[in-house]
């Protein structure tokens, strides 16, 4: 008995040496161990064996049990060990290699502008106030002294909600809600976007504005004048200036439409200022005493100005854009010539 169990543990040796991987060794074991197993017949058998015998050989077979388990057990550790160690050098990097390169975005254009806008607006002490999309009738016109019968008015020109609700058409809601929430001196800039019933290639039924407006004392359209030829400089260049046409909102008086000098040509006359030498950026006024007292405002004590710039307009003749579908069009091939921050 002993030299049989001395074989099969000699045996086992040998089979787990040879084996090269956990399954084969999961085999030696089942062979060996398991229920059907080499070790586990002897145990079966104990039952022929003496019974004052019994003992002793119940000792051998537990001994070659466990001296079996053991090397299993260190073998199964080192193939283990050595997996790991091969997954290791597998997946090991080298980090000298050049990275691979992500795909960078920028921002939108018009976002882009807006930011610009802002920016310079915020150095000038302007504070930022972003109104609602839905309007009452109320904002967008009875309290900008817009009368009933006014074009702007029309229904082809709003999109109305309700009779009473509206997309606003102009970011000029925003100066009645400002100017009922707080006191002067008001410095603001409002964007947002605003929606009229408009489209060709320099209009679109949503586009974005950027109302300004300063209620102090004393502030006059020479006021609005100087801030505007800072405006420019720092949008189109040093040597860009103003003019100033007259024109007419109800909510501004007077009321003037502002050009720039044309920073391409220098104002000789080229094809972007259809040969004049400056072109139309915004609309602009001294704010009308109607608004300013219908907001509860002192006009014996205050006056002020308001302004209003198309985003996608300044972005157009900035970036050279012809058409300003190209701005909501989203077309890779446009939108990554613009990277100007
Ligand atoms: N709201 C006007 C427009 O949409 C622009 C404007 C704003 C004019 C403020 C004067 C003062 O055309």
């Amino acid at each position: 008995m002993k030299d049989k169990l001395q074989k099969i543990r000699e045996n086992a040796i040998a089979e787990i040496e040879k084996s090269d991987g956990l399954d084969k060794l999961n085999e030696v074991r089942q062979a060996i161990l398991g229920k059907k197993g080499e070790l586990t017949a002897v145990l079966k058998g104990m039952k022929d064996v003496a019974p004052e015998d019994r003992p002793k050989v119940g000792q051998w077979v537990n001994e070659t049990r466990s001296a079996i388990e053991t090397i299993l057990e260190a073998k199964i550790e080192k193939l283990e060990a050595e997996a790991l160690k091969l997954k290791y050098e597998k997946e090991k990097i080298d980090v000298t290699m050049p990275a691979e390169r992500g795909v960078k975005g920028n921002l939108h254009p018009v976002t882009q502008v807006t930011n610009q806008l802002t920016d310079i607006f915020a150095s000038m002490g302007f504070e930022i106030y972003e109104g609602a999309e839905i309007e009452t009738d109320y904002y967008n016109f009875t309290a900008l002294n817009t009368p009933q019968d006014h074009p702007a008015r029309d229904m082809q020109d709003t999109f109305y909600l309700s009779p009473e609700f509206l997309l606003r058409t102009q970011t000029s809601a925003g100066q009645i809600h400002v100017m009922e929430a707080k006191k002067p001196p008001i410095k603001v800039v409002s964007p947002g976007k605003v929606f009229r019933s408009d489209d060709d290639a320099t209009h679109s039924p949503m586009f974005t504005q950027m109302e300004g407006l300063v209620v102090d004392k004393g502030i006059t359209l020479c006021d609005l004048k100087g801030m505007l030829e800072q405006l420019v400089k720092k949008i189109f260049g040093k040597e860009t200036s103003t003019r100033l046409r007259p024109s007419y909102f109800p909510f501004t008086e007077p009321s003037v439409e502002v050009d720039v000098s044309c920073f391409q040509c220098g104002g000789k006359g080229c094809s972007l200022c259809k040969g004049t030498g400056w072109i139309e950026v915004l609309g602009a006024g001294v704010v009308n005493n109607k608004v300013l007292e219908g907001c509860g405002i002192d006009t014996n004590e205050y006056s002020g100005f308001a302004f209003g710039v198309g985003v996608e307009r300044i972005a157009m003749l900035k970036y050279g854009i012809n058409n300003i579908k190209l701005l909501f069009e989203s077309d890779m091939r446009v939108l990554k010539q613009i990277d100007d921050k």
